[in-house]
């Protein structure tokens, strides 16, 4: 099974009808999607153009879904409520001209800013593509961040090849 569909099973019993929940990376809009399914309201951020064209048309049907295109550095100017999830979908927009990957200084204050907007109990998903240029670097940084943080991470997931995703299931103690 690969990270994404790891992802929307475990995370799928986790969300309601009544939470609010954010995608920090809209990409192509497949997360947007499954969390405008289950939750009440989906903030997704991107700063591809692109990315929030693709994913708005993908959630056409959904009115619970609120686009941002921005960079998710800026989360904290958008929402102003406790969020129940969080995923992180690091990387880069698949086929595009206008490709821009995360950064690993600018993934480390979303993340801070993101877990500092979680409710009890909530959690952030994060995946990281280590096979990407600089995504190793990303990853560590986070990773040491997180350890020395303590947070708690309550599971993780990769498939056993060499430079295949790994996926950090955190929860706010
Ligand atoms: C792997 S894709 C996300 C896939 C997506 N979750 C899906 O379901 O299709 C990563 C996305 O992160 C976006 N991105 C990169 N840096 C960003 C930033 N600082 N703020 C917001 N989005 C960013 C890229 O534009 C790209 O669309």
């Amino acid at each position: 099974m690969n990270n994404n569909t790891f992802v929307h099973k475990y995370i799928r019993p986790l969300i309601g009808k009544d939470d609010i929940v954010a995608d920090m990376t809209a990409g192509n809009g497949s997360d947007t999607l499954f969390l405008a399914r289950y939750a009440k309201t989906v903030y997704a951020f991107d700063i591809s153009e692109e990315a929030i064209r693709r994913s708005r048309e993908k959630t056409a049907e959904y009115d619970n879904v609120i686009l941002i295109h921005d960079n998710h550095i800026n989360i904290d100017r958008y929402i102003k409520e406790k969020i129940r999830l969080f995923i992180f979908n690091l990387g880069y927009l698949p086929s595009s001209q206008e490709t821009r990957i995360t950064k690993a200084e600018e993934t480390l204050i979303a993340f801070d800013k993101a877990y500092s907007l979680l409710e009890e109990k909530g959690y952030i998903v994060i995946t990281f593509y280590i096979g990407h240029k600089g995504g190793k670097d990303e990853y560590y940084l986070l990773k040491d961040h997180i350890n020395k943080n303590r947070f708690q991470i309550i599971e993780t997931y990769s498939q056993n090849k060499i430079d295949s995703p790994i996926t950090y299931i955190i929860r706010k103690n």
